[in-house]
């Protein structure tokens, strides 16, 4: 009797140029998607938002962060070993849960906390009142929601920093978001916010790991400027 095929957690996610946003069932039948657990947490990037992070603690005084799409809660934990008090969302009830379990240890000191909840839980996010949002490798999911989510930063958060993590493709593979962006450049011009760094790192593979941190407040950023040239 052959034995029936699992189907590959990419395509859960994305197929054939079109989302299928399956998160909930991919987290049912895979373990490690996005080999969070194993690959991911190198990522060079992640180190980088890291030290953002950091010192932004150091300048701004920053106390509170979210993540948005924050899986297993890896990245979560990190964030939280800086000494901010930080909240993971995810729209998975299983990815939820097994975040629960493998940083329980945390969770216990009321650093770290995980909620099953959209990206654009904006009651959360305005009762919450974070002063940092960290969005990583959740963007390519949640296009057609992007557009309002950074106009209620601008006029609920306006004092809250956005540190945007995402994956680009290189001219030719890059089959779904198209229409959005490509690329770094793109990026920018389509969140329309003041940066206070940006980059990428370019992967063996090919294609991009994106950063970038930003703010919709001319204060700080006159303030990281003034920093910046001394
Ligand atoms: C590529 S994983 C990123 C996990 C983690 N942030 C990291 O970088 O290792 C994307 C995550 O976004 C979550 N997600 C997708 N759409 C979402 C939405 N609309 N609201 C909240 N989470 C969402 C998925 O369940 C998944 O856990």
């Amino acid at each position: 009797m052959s034995k029936k095929k699992k189907t590959r957690y990419q395509d859960y996610v994305i197929k054939d140029g079109r989302l299928v946003g399956r998160f909930e069932e991919m987290y049912r039948d895979h373990t490690d998607p996005w080999h969070q657990s194993s690959r991911e947490i190198f990522s060079s990037e992640k180190a980088v938002g890291i030290n953002l992070i950091q010192r932004l603690q150091r300048n701004m005084y920053i106390q509170k962060a979210v993540e948005l799409g924050c899986g297993f809660g890896e990245y979560t934990a990190r964030i939280a070993r800086t000494g901010l008090q930080t909240h993971g969302l995810d729209i998975s009830e299983t990815a939820i849960a097994k975040a629960r379990e493998r940083h329980a240890g945390m969770l216990s000191t009321g650093r770290l906390n995980f909620s099953v909840a959209r990206f654009d839980d904006f009651d959360f996010l305005a009762s919450y009142k974070p002063d940092i949002i960290v969005m990583p490798e959740i963007t390519w999911y949640v296009l057609d929601d992007l557009a309002g989510f950074i106009q209620f930063l601008k006029e609920k958060l306006p004092d809250t920093f956005l540190l945007h993590m995402l994956m680009t493709y290189e001219l030719g593979v890059q089959a779904y978001g198209k229409n959005y962006f490509t690329n770094l450049e793109e990026i920018l011009l389509f969140f329309n916010m003041k940066y206070l760094e940006s980059g990428k790192v370019n992967l063996i593979t090919g294609g991009s790991r994106t950063w970038f941190l930003g703010t919709n407040n001319e204060q700080y950023y006159q303030k990281w400027l003034k920093e910046a040239e001394q």
